[in-house]
């Protein structure tokens, strides 16, 4: 084969032309005297068309399994039907390997089986497209950041000790001492930035979560900015700014991706400067308010109906699977069946919960660190993100700086995406001051002399300082629509699984 090897994004750019593709057998479909072959590369799919005059690849074609690899040549033949826009019109066919049997196949696959076989399912079209954004929210982020003069830190990952809550570290057997997974790069930050001014660090970090929620992971990639010489407002102003950024990126670079997985891009274009502020104050009221309850009662009812279309949907799809004689029809019409059935079994779960959420919102105590289903409550009731403010000293980490208006509630921010997606972002001024920082951890029972180093920031030309986190997984997972973290992460690492 000696023609020119091309990437099929490329193929456009090469209409009329012979050239030479090589990928993996994605789909085929026969209609007789040709075989069409749908043939991906990892950076599109190509329809190439096999006519029976081209009888080696004919034979070949004929007998191909799905995701064997191979290579083919042929020319360029522009088509707007074509999924790309083109299509490849097969001279030659060269088998690379021809794959056993795929255990992934067009029918639907449950969650679990998928998950367990993540390392094949990844050649897929949604995890490929969800891996294609996450990159470019990546890429967004560093340049965001750097284009703002922040300088890259890398910050360990084998550490000594707690960053945020003791109960959910990892340990490890550090040459007979214990040392710990990092939970966050926050503290070492503090302390790269007293000598570069602004920082971040981008790594993963690690929580023992023994919580089985659609938002948490026990391994996620975490952005922290850290800034000196800033306040509680800098440090929002700059998660706002970054947020519109990652949106508009996404918009302009995955509005095909977007598509594919099926997610509103209307939703994001909605998200515009300025965010929401509540206090956390403010929010405690909000959860307990009747109006809340109404809404909430409403949203139910309007939820139940939808569940009724949905079954009425599912009714008419398996009526008409049943009645259809062609193969590949019925095979598509049960793979939107098997659809609707999870969709509807996600809601049924999610109404048969919502009392006990609307019980919990309604007698929501002060003090309290915000659940799951009230993040989920608040962030439904508005439209754009929301930011709230001034936690209480309690529920927060020790580090937070108290505000000086109301010793109770610290200078925090959590940032809670829209659509019911909760917190993205979690971030506060520190505490600056030594004998405040030593009194906090003595509230919260840590050692402080673990933590010598790091009141060392306050002996040192203490400034006001502050910065925050932003969870990829989480801010992929509002992105893109999806249901769960757990397909925001190529391989993901949760409470029940360590494999593949
Ligand atoms: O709110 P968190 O715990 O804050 C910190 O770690 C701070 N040290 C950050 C800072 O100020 N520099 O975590 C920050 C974000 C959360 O808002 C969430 O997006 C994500 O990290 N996150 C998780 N994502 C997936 N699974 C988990 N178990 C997560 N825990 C936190
Ligand atoms: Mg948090």
């Amino acid at each position: 084969m000696s023609n020119e090897l091309v990437e099929i994004r490329d193929l456009g750019r090469h209409d009329g032309r012979d050239v030479r593709l090589q990928g993996w057998l994605y789909g085929k479909r026969s209609g007789g005297k040709v075989a069409f072959l749908q043939v991906r590369d990892g950076t599109g799919l190509c329809q190439c068309v096999v006519e029976c005059s081209a009888a080696d690849a004919f034979a070949v074609a004929g007998a191909l399994p799905q995701e064997s690899s191979l290579a083919v040549e042929g020319r360029v033949r522009r088509d707007e039907r074509a999924p790309g826009g083109c299509e490849l019109l097969v001279s030659g066919l060269r088998v690379i390997h021809a794959a056993a049997e795929f255990p992934i196949t067009r029918k639907a696959h449950g969650i679990d089986f998928l998950m367990q076989h993540r390392h094949l399912w990844l050649r897929s079209r949604r995890p490929a497209a969800i891996l294609r954004v996450r990159h470019t929210l990546i890429r967004a982020c560093r340049d965001f950041l750097d284009r703002r003069g922040f300088t890259l830190i890398d910050t360990p990952i084998l550490v000594a000790g707690a960053g945020e809550d003791a109960q959910s570290l990892f340990p490890v057997d550090y040459f007979g001492d214990k040392a710990f997974l990092a939970q966050t790069g926050q503290l070492y930050l503090e302390s790269a930035c007293f000598a570069l001014g602004k920082v971040y660090c981008f790594g993963p970090t690690f929580r023992a979560e023994k919580s089985k929620t659609r938002r948490h992971l026990t391994e996620f990639w975490m952005l922290e900015p850290e800034i000196a010489f800033a306040e509680l407002d800098d440090v929002m102003a700059l998660a706002e700014d970054l947020i519109c950024h990652l949106v508009e990126t996404a918009l302009a670079a995955h509005a095909d991706d977007l598509a594919l997985l099926g997610r509103d891009p209307e939703a994001l274009r909605r998200v515009r400067r300025p965010f929401h502020r509540l206090t956390y104050t403010q929010a405690v009221d909000l959860l307990r308010s009747a109006e809340t309850r109404q809404w909430l009662e409403a949203e139910m009812e309007r939820d139940r109906a939808r569940l009724q279309a949905l079954a009425d949907e599912l009714a008419g799809v398996e009526n008409q699977a049943a009645g259809t004689k062609k193969e590949a029809a019925a095979e598509r019409l049960k793979t939107r069946a098997a659809e609707l059935r999870e969709d509807i079994r996600d809601l049924q779960s999610d109404l048969a919960n919502r009392p006990e959420h609307i019980r919990l919102a309604q007698s929501f105590e002060w003090g309290k660190d915000l659940g799951g289903s009230d993040e989920t409550i608040i962030s439904r009731r508005h439209d754009r993100p929301v930011f709230v403010t001034e936690y209480p000293r309690e529920a927060k980490a020790f580090y937070m700086k108290r505000s000086a208006a109301d010793p109770r509630v610290v200078r925090n921010m959590d940032l809670l995406a829209p659509d019911g997606y909760g917190e993205i972002i979690g971030g506060s001024q520190r505490e600056d001051d030594l004998e405040r920082l030593l009194a906090a951890l003595k509230e919260k029972r840590l050692d402080p002399a673990a933590y010598e180093w790091y009141l060392d920031l306050r002996r040192y030309g203490s400034v006001p300082h502050g910065g925050f986190g932003l969870g990829i997984e989480r801010a992929l997972a509002w992105v893109c629509g999806l249901k769960h973290v757990r397909e925001a992460i190529p391989f993901p690492r949760t409470l029940g699984r360590l494999y593949p």
